[in-house]
């Protein structure tokens, strides 16, 4: 019992120095600009799981806790909305086993999300999904209404989850519905300045409009492709790809992404000045 307490205290204050740490590491990188927004196409889960021996469900559990611990470091170092790619409408394609069982984690851990003491409600952290949620099932689709509720008074910081997502589909559905409302509109007798679709009236109805455009969209593994991620709001990020793969992404390479972002801005502000 006494070891144990010892134990459990040195833990503890190891924990404490870690974090401080990781707290003058990020009050350095805050000297330059720190992103408002980062994406991230998280890749990699299986190949984690086969190169560890692992079940495949396994891979996508390490690549749970490797999205925690990227939305933890997020919110210490001021990063304000975090969104990834978790499923695409282009995954449901995959034999159908393996979509079941992707779904059922995604469900267990939405459901670990919701409790008052899950790690987005400690940091608070709001969660919104982004895509088509009407092609999941009810279950899953009942259960991120839920965690959206939950989480909707949270205001460090947003985390978005692209799931049954792909760019294209958004885009779509937003010119759909400013269509719709235009037509509407167009009903009122004696409006004035109607005129056609604009480019804000079609933002306003983007699924991503709750955030701003991303400053960087990472991609792991080692992949260079957007693959239909926020095609429409990624026009002036910073692309950033490493061989990592998602489950084994750390602080340190949260910290060499900005560092290289932070790089570029000011060649990027530099270039602009000479113009
Ligand atoms: C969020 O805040 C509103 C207004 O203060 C309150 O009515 C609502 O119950 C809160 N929601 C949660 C989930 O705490
Ligand atoms: C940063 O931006 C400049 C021009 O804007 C580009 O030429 C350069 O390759 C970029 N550097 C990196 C590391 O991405």
């Amino acid at each position: 019992m006494q070891k144990g307490g010892v134990g459990e205290k040195m833990l503890k204050f190891l924990f404490r120095v870690v974090r401080f740490l990781r707290k003058c590491i990020f009050s350095v990188l805050s000297v330059g600009p720190v992103p408002a927004h980062i994406a991230f196409i998280m890749d990699g889960n299986r190949r984690y799981a086969r190169q560890h021996n692992l079940k495949e469900g396994a891979g996508h559990d390490a690549g749970f806790l490797a999205l925690m611990s990227i939305v933890i470091y997020a919110c210490e170092l001021g990063i304000k909305y975090v969104t990834v790619y978790a499923f695409s409408i282009d995954n449901f394609r995959r034999r159908p086993e393996e979509v079941e069982c992707i779904m059922n984690l995604m469900l267990e851990k939405i459901e670990l999300m919701c409790r008052k003491d899950s790690i987005v409600n400690r940091h608070g952290v709001r969660i919104h999904f982004s895509g088509n949620l009407e092609l999941l099932r009810e279950p899953m689709r009942d259960a991120a209404k839920k965690l959206m509720a939950v989480t909707a008074n949270n205001s460090n910081a947003l985390l978005t989850l692209c799931v049954a997502y792909t760019s294209t589909n958004e885009i779509i559905q937003a010119i759909q519905k400013s269509c719709e409302e235009k037509w509407v509109e167009n009903q009122e007798p004696r409006r004035v300045g109607r005129g056609p679709i604009n480019l804000l009236e079609i933002e306003k109805q983007m699924d991503m409009a709750i955030a701003p455009d991303p400053d960087i969209v990472v991609r792991t593994s080692g992949e260079n492709r957007l693959s239909n991620f926020l095609l429409w709001q990624s026009a002036r990020s910073y692309l950033f790809s490493t061989l990592a793969l998602w489950p084994d992404i750390s602080f340190w390479h949260l910290v060499w992404i900005v560092l290289n972002f932070q790089r570029n801005q000011s060649r990027v502000e530099k270039k602009n000045k000479q113009v």
